[in-house]
């Protein structure tokens, strides 16, 4: 065996001269990706072409990569099913990552290896660039693998450039085509509705292609998000078993297709869905991707989730390391009926609660067009006289008066028929020219890939800013999708749902260049709108307006395998029969808000809320920043429960809630903590009780060890639905 070996860091190229006794073929280039405890193989066939060959454990001696056997049983077939970026048009005859027409109008393309580079970013992410080119077209792709060495998550997108004669049509265009080899494959992934959120339904993977997608254009998710697991060899248990999480960062039409091909191997592409989107791209321009971002964990669900919180909290969501405002929100106590009057008693019950911010919401503006219901007004982000004679300062103002910020609700990206916008710039308006039109909640959405239209945007919520330096928070709402998407400003109708969701990005980003650190909420009439891509310029998302706590138990959960804790917006409102308690008690296991009549509240409700806020203090850095630990899946369980554990492994906080309101339902038997350190001795105590009522749950102190090998019952039961218990060091 001869090797040559050049290391770049945890990036290793190696370059196999000769490897008859491992089988692998002479002269290719192998190219492993490496995290902390996985790795994936690319190797370069002689005829050069990219293809993945492994994706698991990693090894201790990188130089081994170089003798994983092939992937398929005939040999006919590698290199084709297990493409790194499986082309079309020539010798491939499964689903294609890319897809293309040419200047000529010749649809075949063939990707071959150019070369790689390794870009150190720093300890722990690296950026491996690999370019492949077709023979006989000037065309290329580079494919991107950014690794975060120590979170075990990869990002991969892909750069599509061509110097053609002419425009060239990208027909697919996908960001990711991975290739996983295992005895059977378990599929968790996401269906909903407004109010509906994240419904989980797991399935065998069979032979074929299971498609997950949006084509709703704007509130792309409302019917299935971009996420999804999938279990290799069995299904995952929460600390057990082989997992991959993967999560398009793309705020718009997604497509995954999982595909079990005829070798009983998962090939998995990952994008921008194509559907109706045949992207006309112009000689010398760079196309890139949305990022596709995966972990593997082989110690379950649970490890997989922790992985992808870290690395969001890190890298991603904006703020992700910083602090979180609580709130108290007008939506369901006012919806559109609101004035000074009523909204400075509303500021001023902000002050008694004890939370940060007042958010005002939907209904603040359009004179011409009030905005007294959903039917009109959008669009004309002038504030109503009628209902606020003295503007937005005097609400920052009273705000200041009584020491909480002030947040205001927008919706910038769409417009009412009913509003001077409209009248004023029906070109720049989402809509089939010759056809009638049809709405959602009454409205339109406004054409962002038009440049002019990314400048009315930016300058509602620039001018919002100017006018008011103390404004604290954005709500940035988006209710409506995309019926007869067409758009006035296009040339190529193809090209418009890729530059809607870039006209977005460029606006969010002038934002943010401007406006780096305000907290913005990502809202979509729910949850229609929760992604990487979008997180990126928000520090935390709507998860659903269904705010009965129930239901918001299992939404709540499911959204945790994916995002950060401190990016779910929970809010106690009025939905639903449950008390204050235990609606404050759900919505402690995110980011706290609350969005009900203060002034209603019994003098002990708003003493247990007022003591809950200062529960949230005591532990919102392990709820924040810290690990989460799920220990009960409500799907499977009377008693959902589910711990934080902030990260000198201190301070810890477990919530249970009952879910299952049947006769004798609860936690009959110990429930075993996670994450604590065993030699270490913690006071456990039952918190967040109403003022007056006694638990049935002992203070003690136990070990680290005791609590998470025989734990602890919090006696969730009825009349006692919702147990926190506070964990702290001693
Ligand atoms: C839908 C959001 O989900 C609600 O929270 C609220 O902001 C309304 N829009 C306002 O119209």
């Amino acid at each position: 065996m001869n090797f040559f070996v050049r290391s770049f860091s945890r990036s290793v190229i190696i370059v196999l001269m000769t490897l008859k006794g491992f089988g692998a073929n002479a002269q290719s280039t192998v190219i492993p990706i490496e995290t902390k405890n996985n790795a994936i193989v690319l190797r370069v066939g002689d005829d050069k072409r990219l293809s993945m060959v492994y994706f698991g454990g990693k090894l201790a001696n990188n130089t081994e990569y170089a003798a994983v056997p092939k992937v398929t049983k005939q040999d006919k077939y590698d290199n084709v099913y297990n493409s790194a970026y499986t082309t079309s048009g020539t010798h491939n005859l499964l689903e294609p990552a890319i897809e293309v027409t040419h200047a000529d109008g010749n649809k075949s393309l063939e990707l071959q290896y150019v070369d790689h580079t390794v870009t150190k970013i720093n300890d722990d992410v690296s950026l491996l660039s690999i370019r492949l080119k077709d023979s006989l077209y000037n065309f290329e792709v580079t494919l991107n693998y950014q690794t975060y060495y120590n979170e075990n998550v990869t990002e991969q997108w892909s750069v599509i450039t061509h110097h053609e004669k002419k425009d060239v049509v990208l027909n697919k265009y996908a960001s990711a085509n991975l290739y996983i080899q295992a005895d059977s494959y378990w599929l968790n992934h996401y269906h909903g509705e407004w109010a509906q959120e994240m419904r989980a339904e797991e399935e065998q993977l069979n032979h074929g292609i299971k498609t997950l997608d949006s084509k709703l254009g704007s509130r792309a998710d409302i019917f299935q998000p971009p996420v999804f697991m999938v279990s290799l060899n069995k299904p995952a248990g929460e600390d057990e078993g082989l997992v991959l999480y993967g999560n398009l960062e793309w705020s718009g039409n997604f497509r995954i297709d999982l595909e079990v091909d005829p070798t009983n191997n998962l090939r998995l592409i990952a994008g921008m869905n194509n559907y109706a989107a045949n992207y006309t791209l112009k000689a010398g321009v760079a196309f890139e991707t949305p990022k596709f971002v995966y972990t593997l964990s082989d110690k379950g669900k649970g490890e997989a989730s922790r992985n992808l919180q870290s690395w969001a909290r890190k890298y991603k969501v904006l703020d992700g390391q910083g602090p979180r405002l609580t709130l108290l929100n007008n939506w369901e106590s006012t919806y559109f009926d609101f004035n000074n009057d009523k909204l400075s008693a509303l500021l001023k019950d902000t002050k008694d609660l004890g939370v940060d911010l007042f958010l005002l919401d939907d209904g603040w503006f359009g004179n011409k067009y009030p905005r007294n219901g959903d039917h009109a007004g959008l669009g004309d982000w002038e504030v109503n006289k009628a209902k606020l004679p003295l503007g937005i300062p005097f609400l920052t103002k009273t705000a200041k008066q009584n020491g909480v910020k002030f947040g205001i609700w927008v919706e910038p990206e769409m417009v009412n028929p009913k509003s001077e916008l409209y009248e004023k710039h029906p070109d720049w308006v989402v809509k089939q020219p010759n056809r009638p039109e049809f709405y959602m909640r009454n409205q339109l959405v406004l054409d962002l890939s038009n440049p002019a239209v990314q400048n009315f945007v930016f300058g509602v919520v620039d001018k919002l800013f100017v006018e008011n330096p103390e404004l604290a928070y954005i709500k940035w709402d988006c209710n409506a999708l995309m019926y007869n998407a067409y758009s006035p400003y296009q040339k190529n109708q193809g090209n418009f749902y890729t530059d809607y969701v870039r006209g977005l990005y460029s606006v969010l980003d002038r934002l943010r260049a401007k406006y780096p650190k305000v907290p913005m909420m990502l809202c979509s009439g729910g949850g229609g709108r929760v992604d990487y891509g979008a997180l990126k310029y928000f520090t935390e998302f709507w998860p659903s307006d269904n705010t009965e706590p129930i239901e918001r138990v299992f939404i709540q959960w499911e959204y945790s395998y994916f995002y950060p804790a401190l990016t779910s917006s929970n809010h106690v409102t009025d939905w639903g029969k449950q008390p204050i308690k235990f609606r404050t008690d759900v919505a402690m296991m995110g980011k706290l808000g609350f969005d009900i009549v203060v002034s209603k509240l019994k003098p002990e409700e708003l003493a247990y809320c007022q003591g809950a806020l200062k529960t949230y203090k005591e532990f919102s850095e392990a709820i924040w920043h810290g690990e989460q630990y799920r220990l009960q899946d409500p799907k499977t369980n009377d008693v959902a429960s589910i711990m934080y554990v902030d990260s000198a492994k201190n301070n810890a906080i477990m919530f249970n809630y009952l879910v299952n309101q049947r006769y004798q339902a609860g936690s009959h038997l110990p429930i075993r903590m996670k994450g604590l350190q065993e030699d270490k001795m913690y006071e456990v105590s039952e918190v967040n009780m109403m003022p007056g009522h006694n638990s049935s749950f002992a203070t003690a102190t136990y070990s680290g060890k005791f609590l998470m090998t025989v734990g602890l019952n919090p006696d969730a039961r009825s009349g006692r639905n919702s147990v926190l218990i506070a964990v702290r060091g001693k």
